[in-house]
C-alpha cells in the first residue's frame, strides 16, 4: 500500500447499532435513516467527494517546497471552496441548542381522544428532541435567562409528528404578526449589534399580553439548572381525532422525570462565563453514560363543544387551562438514549414544524398556530434547502409518494412515475372531499382585529395567580430582585411603563420593583441623588448596553 494511503485510525467510535427496542410499531429504525453517515467509511483511505484517492490532506501542490501554489491543485481548491460552504444559517430563533435520540412508549390508553398510532397503548416511537434557547445566537451561554424550546420529533408509521413547544406552558404574543417584531426587540440594536433592556422591556409593556409569560420567565423558571430538569409543554392547543371522528382540544405537558431544578441568577451568570455550552454538554454527557434522562406525557383533553363556551378563550396561547376545570391524563413516557454521531447532520439539519401533523392530530384556532404552520417549513427550505425533508434527520421511516418534485440536491424521487394528478397510469392521488376531520366553524367578515374577549380573558390575572399562588415568598423575592436587575439600564419613558405593568400585574409587586429600581440606582450614586441616575432620566445619556450575560437576557 503507497504511504499517501496510510489507514489512519479514526478517532471516533464505531457507530453502535440502535438498540431493540427502537423498533416503531414494527419495522426497525436503522441509524442511517436517523442520520447515520451510510456514504461515508472513516477507515477507508481518504478520498474526495467522488471517491478518488486524495494526494495529501496537509501539503498542497507547489513549485518547490518554497514555490508558488498551483490553481490546478483540485484538491486544494476543493477543500477551501468547501470550507467556505460548510455552515447553513444558524435558526433565527432558537440558534442555540441541541438534541439527542430516544423512545416514546405511550403507556395508558387515551384511544377514545385520538386515533393517531404513536398515541395507542403500548406503541414505541423512535423519537428525537432538541432544546434551544431562543434569542442568543448559536455560540451564546446556555445559562442567559431565557425560555427554552422543547421540539419533539417522532418518527411514527404514519409519517412524523412534530411537537415544537417550550418549557413554558404560555407565550408572549397571540397574533403570528408580532412575533418577528418580539423576536427583533430582544435580540440586537441595529446600529451598535448590542443586546438592548430597554427594547425588550419596551416591546413587552407595548403588550400587555406577555405579561404571564414574563413572570414565568422572571420567575425560578427562566434558568432552568439543565435541559433534563425542565418540563415541556406544547404551550398551543392542538386537536386530537378519535377513530369515529370525535374531535378533542388538547395541550401537551411533558413533566421531567429528574425534577424541576433552576439556577440562581449568580449561578447563571458565572456558568455563563465558564461553560457556554453547559446544557448541551450536560445532556450529551448524561446519555454517554447511560443516564438516561425520562419525562412522562400527560395531556389536558378538553371536549370540542366547551371550547365554545368556557370562560377563557382556550385558543389564547398567553392563557393556561385551569387543571381543576381540565386535569392532566397521563399517556406515556419519552426517554433520550442515543447522542447525535454527527452535530450538524442531525441537529443543526434536523427541522422540526408544527405542520408535520399525523391523522387524529391536527391544529386548533390559534392564530399563532396558524401562522407557525407556514412559518417553519418555510424556515427550512431557506436555511437548509428546497429538500431538507429528505435528509436522513428529518425523512420518514415510512416511504412517501410525494407530487413537490426537484430541486436543489434531489436525492429521492419517484422515477418515471406520472409527475400530475390525476393520471391515468395508476400513480395514486389524494382525492378527499367536503367537510375534513381537522375542522371547527367559523363564519363572518374578513377583519384585522384582536381575539375577541371572554369572561375571564384578561392579560394580567394568570400573571398574579401565578405570582401569588405559585410561587412562594422566597421566590417571590427572587422574581422582585431579578425584575429590578433587568430595569437596571432600562430607559425613560420605557422604564416607567414597566412599573405600570407590573402594578397592573400586582399592585404590591409593582410597588416593590419600582421602590428597588430606584433605591439600587440611588445607591450607586456618590450624592444619593437618584433622579439623576433612573436610567435615560437623562435624555443626553448614552445608551447603556445590557450586561452580557446577565438575567436580562431574554426571548420568545
Ligand atoms: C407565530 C409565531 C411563531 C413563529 C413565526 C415562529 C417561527 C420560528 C422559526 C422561523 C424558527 C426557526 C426554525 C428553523 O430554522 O428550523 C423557530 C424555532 C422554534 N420555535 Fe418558533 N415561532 C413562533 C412561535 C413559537 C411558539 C409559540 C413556540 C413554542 C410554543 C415556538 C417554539 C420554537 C422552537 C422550540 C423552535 C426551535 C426548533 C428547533 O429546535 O429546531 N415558536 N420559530
Amino acid at each position: 500500500m503507497p504511504a499517501r494511503w496510510r489507514v489512519r485510525q479514526p478517532c471516533f467510535p464505531s457507530i453502535p447499532a440502535p438498540p431493540p427496542e427502537h423498533r416503531t410499531e414494527g419495522s426497525l429504525v436503522t441509524n442511517e435513516q436517523l442520520g447515520g453517515n451510510s456514504h461515508i467509511d472513516p477507515t477507508i483511505p481518504s478520498t474526495n467527494g467522488f471517491g478518488t484517492p486524495q494526494a495529501s490532506d496537509r501539503n498542497s501542490l507547489s513549485v518547490g517546497p518554497n514555490g508558488p501554489l498551483l490553481l490546478h491543485d483540485v484538491q486544494l481548491v476543493e477543500t477551501l471552496a468547501h470550507f467556505n460552504r460548510e455552515r447553513v444559517p444558524e435558526r433565527n430563533p432558537h440558534a442555540k441548542g441541541s438534541g439527542a435520540f430516544g423512545v416514546f412508549e405511550t403507556t395508558e390508553d387515551v384511544s377514545k381522544y385520538t386515533r393517531a398510532a404513536v398515541f395507542q397503548q403500548g406503541t414505541k416511537t423512535q423519537m428525537l428532541a432538541r432544546f434551544s434557547t431562543v434569542a442568543g445566537e448559536q455560540g451564546s451561554p446556555d445559562t442567559w435567562r431565557d425560555v427554552r424550546g422543547f421540539s419533539l420529533k417522532f418518527y411514527t408509521s404514519e409519517g412524523n409528528l412534530d411537537i415544537v413547544g417550550n418549557n413554558t406552558p404560555v407565550f408572549f404574543v397571540r397574533d403570528p404578526m408580532k412575533f418577528p417584531h418580539f423576536i427583533r426587540s430582544q435580540k440586537r440594536l441595529p446600529d451598535s449589534g448590542l443586546r438592548n433592556n430597554t427594547m425588550q422591556w419596551d416591546f413587552w409593556t407595548q403588550n400587555p399580553e406577555t405579561a404571564h409569560q414574563v413572570t414565568y420567565l422572571m420567575g425560578d423558571r427562566g434558568l432552568p439548572k439543565t435541559w433534563r430538569h425542565m418540563n415541556g409543554y406544547s404551550s398551543h392547543t392542538y386537536a386530537w381525532i378519535n377513530a369515529e371522528g370525535e374531535r378533542f382540544w388538547v395541550k401537551y405537558h411533558f413533566h421531567t422525570n429528574q425534577g424541576v431544578e433552576n439556577m440562581t441568577n449568580d449561578e447563571a451568570n458565572k456558568m455563563a462565563g465558564e461553560d457556554a455550552d453547559f446544557h448541551r454538554r450536560d445532556l450529551f454527557d448524561a446519555i454517554a453514560r447511560a443516564d438516561f434522562p425520562s419525562w412522562n406525557l400527560s395531556v389536558q383533553i378538553m371536549p370540542y363543544e366547551e371550547a365554545k363556551t368556557y370562560r377563557i378563550n382556550p385558543f389564547d396561547l398567553t392563557k393556561v387551562w385551569p387543571k381543576a376545570d381540565y386535569p392532566l391524563i397521563p399517556v406515556g413516557k419519552m426517554t433520550l438514549n442515543r447522542n447525535p454521531e454527527n452535530f450538524f447532520a442531525q441537529i443543526e439539519q434536523a427541522a422540526f414544524a408544527p405542520s408535520n401533523m399525523v391523522p387524529g392530530t391536527g391544529i386548533s384556532p390559534d392564530k399563532m398556530l396558524l401562522g407557525r404552520v407556514f412559518a417553519y417549513a418555510d424556515a427550512h427550505r431557506a436555511r437548509i434547502g428546497t429538500n431538507f425533508h429528505q435528509l436522513p434527520v428529518n425523512q420518514p421511516i415510512v416511504p412517501t409518494n410525494s407530487y413537490t418534485f426537484d430541486g436543489n440536491m434531489t436525492y429521492h424521487h419517484s422515477g418515471n412515475a406520472p409527475v400530475y394528478a390525476p393520471n391515468s397510469y395508476n400513480r395514486p392521488w389524494a382525492d378527499e372531499q367536503g367537510p375534513v376531520e381537522n375542522s371547527w366553524e367559523t363564519d363572518g367578515e374578513l377583519v384585522r382585529q384582536a381575539y375577541t374577549l371572554r369572561e375571564d380573558d384578561d392579560d394580567f390575572s394568570q400573571a398574579n395567580k401565578l405570582l401569588n399562588e405559585v410561587f412562594d415568598d422566597a421566590a417571590r423575592d427572587r422574581f422582585v430582585e431579578t425584575v429590578a436587575g433587568a430595569l437596571a439600564t432600562v430607559e425613560e419613558p420605557v422604564l416607567s411603563n414597566a412599573f405600570q405593568y407590573w402594578k397592573n400585574v400586582d399592585e404590591v409587586i409593582g410597588g416593590r420593583i419600582e421602590a428597588k429600581v430606584r433605591a439600587d440606582a440611588e445607591a450607586a450614586t456618590p450624592d444619593g441623588d437618584a433622579g439623576d441616575k433612573i436610567p435615560g432620566a437623562d435624555p443626553h445619556e448614552e445608551r447603556k448596553a445590557p450586561v452580557a450575560g446577565g438575567h436580562e437576557e431574554t426571548t420568545h
